[in-house]
């Protein structure tokens, strides 16, 4: 039922609040403060998880290889953790050498994408001719704790979204973002890389998030339903973003891509220059992330690039940014946030935008053409 939504998708966009609400009841000891002894996490992970661990692997597609990013620079910042993330597609093909001490992790909202399984079903077997040495681990993140996924791996962390029918996957890139939140936060705690103070720092910003993205729901949506118009004639777009907002350029541009059919590129801002620039004139779009952090700076100063070739500038910004009305033709604010959570808001406006012009353009958002809901087949 779409209760008074146009789309599955907008009303699974507005869904977004309860996803995080209902993944922080169930990961988090919300009665925690910095002087109880015990941990804050209840991801209930067998202890052989995390004995001796040393390295992390990441096999996923689409959306969940973005979360599968943003979990990288987390499991990397947070827990000191090398990662590493592979497109499941191509792992399953050419697997890295093997590793002592390895997790792998799959990634798949559904537990049915056929590349994503067989990344991890080559990771179960080639382990198991190994072991002991090697000391194998898999995990799946995932929305469906009955899938197929679900049988390979030795634990599971459940994403909480609940049932998503529109193809363009928003609530569930949501519920794996939490996942990896509390994954890495829960090993930057018990490896000790993470101080008490810092912990209480995320743990309370984590906290507000579903309001937070409510104020980006009640405040920009109208805003953005107007901005849409200007995509009419539309044909491409770049998005940028930097650092741990990477991730999310490239999930704006898949979201563009799938729904609107408008070809988009997601970019690390720092590698326009080395290439992308040459497409820019008035008739390309420029959608930038550039929140207050360690690559702020960098970020807005990439952007100008594109400004001074003429094309149309967006940016998501944190509505403190007293100077973003100068730089940019048009201001998406989002709440002032710690940089490390910032992707699940500025991944808000991305989702708006994508399905506003989509549906500005009379398409089926729901059932784009030639894709489906879960890749069964390779
Ligand atoms: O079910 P999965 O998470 O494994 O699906 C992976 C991709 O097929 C999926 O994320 C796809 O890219 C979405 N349509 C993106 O919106």
């Amino acid at each position: 039922e779409k209760q008074g939504f146009r789309h599955f998708m907008a009303k699974e966009i507005y869904e977004q609040p309860a996803v995080v609400r209902t993944c922080l009841e169930a990961y988090l000891d919300l009665d925690w403060t910095p002087s109880s002894n015990k941990s804050p996490f209840k991801l209930d992970l067998p202890e052989s998880i995390y004995k001796d661990l040393e390295n992390i692997q990441i096999v996923a597609c689409g959306t969940s290889l973005h979360a599968g990013m943003i979990g990288k620079y987390l499991l990397e910042e947070l827990a000191q953790l090398p990662t590493a993330i592979q497109y499941a597609s191509e792992f399953r093909y050419s697997p890295p050498p093997l590793t002592p001490n390895t997790l792998t992790i799959g990634i798949t909202q559904s537990g049915e994408t056929a590349d994503t399984l067989a990344a991890v079903e080559i990771e179960q077997s080639r382990r198991k001719d190994k072991a002991p040495k090697y000391h194998s681990r898999l995990l799946a993140v995932t929305n469906r704790t009955d899938s197929a996924i679900t049988r390979v791996v030795d634990c599971v962390i459940d994403t909480h979204a609940g049932m998503e029918i529109g193809v363009a996957a928003t609530k569930t890139f949501m519920g794996q973002l939490m996942a990896f939140y509390f994954l890495s936060l829960d090993l930057a705690h018990r490896r000790g890389t993470i101080t008490v103070d810092r912990l209480s720092e995320i743990i309370t910003g984590l906290k507000v998030l579903p309001s937070q993205i409510e104020v980006i729901l009640e405040t920009q949506e109208k805003y953005i339903q107007e901005l849409s118009h200007s995509f009419l004639d539309t044909h491409d777009a770049i998005f940028l973003g930097r650092g741990i907002n990477f991730p999310i350029a490239l999930e704006g541009a898949l979201k563009l891509k799938e729904i609107s059919y408008i070809h988009a590129e997601g970019y690390p801002s720092g590698e326009m220059k080395h290439g992308p620039i040459a497409l820019l004139d008035a008739k390309v779009p420029v959608i930038a992330i550039t929140m207050p952090g360690k690559v702020y700076e960098k970020a807005v100063s990439n952007a100008q690039e594109a400004k001074a070739r003429d094309s149309h500038l967006y940016g998501v910004v944190a509505a403190s940014d007293k100077d973003a009305a100068e730089i940019f033709d048009k201001v998406l604010p989002v709440p002032d946030v710690d940089e490390l959570l910032s992707p699940v808001l500025t991944v808000i406006p991305m989702q708006l935008m994508s399905y506003h012009i989509a549906a500005m353009r009379g398409l089926d958002v729901d059932q784009p053409r030639n894709l489906a809901k879960s890749v069964t087949v390779e």
